[in-house]
């Protein structure tokens, strides 16, 4: 729970407020915009939570947010609000909550399914959860669109004794993954479930397709709300190959679907044509960045901090390739 000695001063004043534990994710602007807003770097409380459901809202993004940054008195609330989750998106397809700081906050779906219950991106294994998840059958996949997305994949794996699909090129995150793909072209997984490799972010990043409806994207596309468009995720936060990255999206563009429900982002619901023409768009702008891997003190420094994240996750090989690349960069501006 958020220290009230570290409120940020860009609060509006009143119960809930964001301390400076923040690490700006964009959760609790997601689960309640009316409340929450940027401020400096980080979220904070725009405006009190008037009514029942703006209310509801804003204590389940104290419960979503990884970093338990947001704080309330509100306990009795906190506790009723448990419940919610995971919370309906669209008939079988869930939002899970409880976004862990191991994901470094990323959403993650849960999928009700005759032929067996999906998980996508691990939330955090929090008991309420797991209990809600068995009453409605339990889990039998975990699909893990790249590495940065494992978490407690493992406690959920050996929970539900759930196999965790990843891509041979992720399998440091999960050395002990049930299901490794080894595919470089999109190909139905099962019947309704269609898996899309999508080199970019990282180099074995996939994306899931479920009932040519949802689209699970990882890290690689997101709902910018600002500009009310699709965006590709920006190359500072590409750790491989940003023109893959594109080309990845490209392939997508062979499929269709109206939910894009991303790891990191806004999530959004639009047409088809709608989704396929923004998609296009979203391309074509990013042919035309210039030099996308151009070398920058943000680009070392965000690489550097991935670097040292990816040794205390014991990824030592990824954070070697992750280092090299920075001290590269670092050369090249000095
Ligand atoms: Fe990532």
């Amino acid at each position: 729970m958020a220290d009230i000695d570290k409120k940020l001063e860009g609060n509006v004043e009143g119960d809930f407020f964001v301390d400076s534990t923040c690490q700006n994710m964009d959760i609790c602007r997601q689960i309640a915009p009316e409340n929450f807003t940027y401020w400096q770097d980080y979220a904070v409380v725009s405006k009190q939570p008037e009514g029942a459901k703006e209310t509801r809202q804003a204590l389940q993004a104290v419960l979503c947010c990884p970093y338990g940054s947001i704080g309330t008195s509100n306990k009795t609330g906190l506790a009723e609000t448990m419940q919610d989750f995971p919370i309906q998106i669209e008939n079988e397809v869930y939002f899970c909550g409880f976004n862990s700081p191991k994901t470094s906050g990323g959403n993650s779906y849960f999928i009700q399914h005759k032929g067996g219950n999906w998980l996508v991106t691990a939330p955090k294994f929090q008991a309420q959860l797991v209990k809600k998840l068995e009453s409605m059958g339990g889990v039998a996949y975990i699909f893990l669109s790249h590495r940065d997305d494992a978490g407690d994949a493992e406690k959920f794996a050996q929970h539900f004794k759930a196999k965790r699909i990843i891509h041979r090129h992720e399998l440091e995150a999960q050395p002990h993954a049930e299901e490794v793909l080894k595919e470089t072209e999109i190909y139905d997984f099962q019947p309704e479930f269609t898996v899309v490799p999508s080199p970019g972010h990282t180099e074995g990043h996939m994306m899931l397709i479920y009932k040519n409806k949802f689209l699970f994207s990882g890290d690689s596309l997101y709902y910018d709300r600002k500009e009310t468009r699709l965006e590709i995720w920006n190359p500072l936060w590409t750790w491989y190959s940003f023109e893959e990255q594109i080309m990845s999206m490209e392939k997508l563009l062979s499929r269709e679907f109206e939910w894009l429900l991303p790891a990191h982002g806004q999530r959004v619901h639009l047409e088809k044509s709608q989704m396929k023409q923004q998609l296009q768009d979203a391309i074509d702008r990013a042919w035309q960045l210039p030099d996308p891997e151009a070398a920058s003190a943000p680009r070392v420094q965000i690489l550097e901090q991935y670097a040292e994240e990816l040794r205390a996750g014991k990824q030592p090989e990824y954070a070697k390739l992750i280092q090299a690349k920075a001290d590269w960069l670092r050369t090249l501006i000095q």
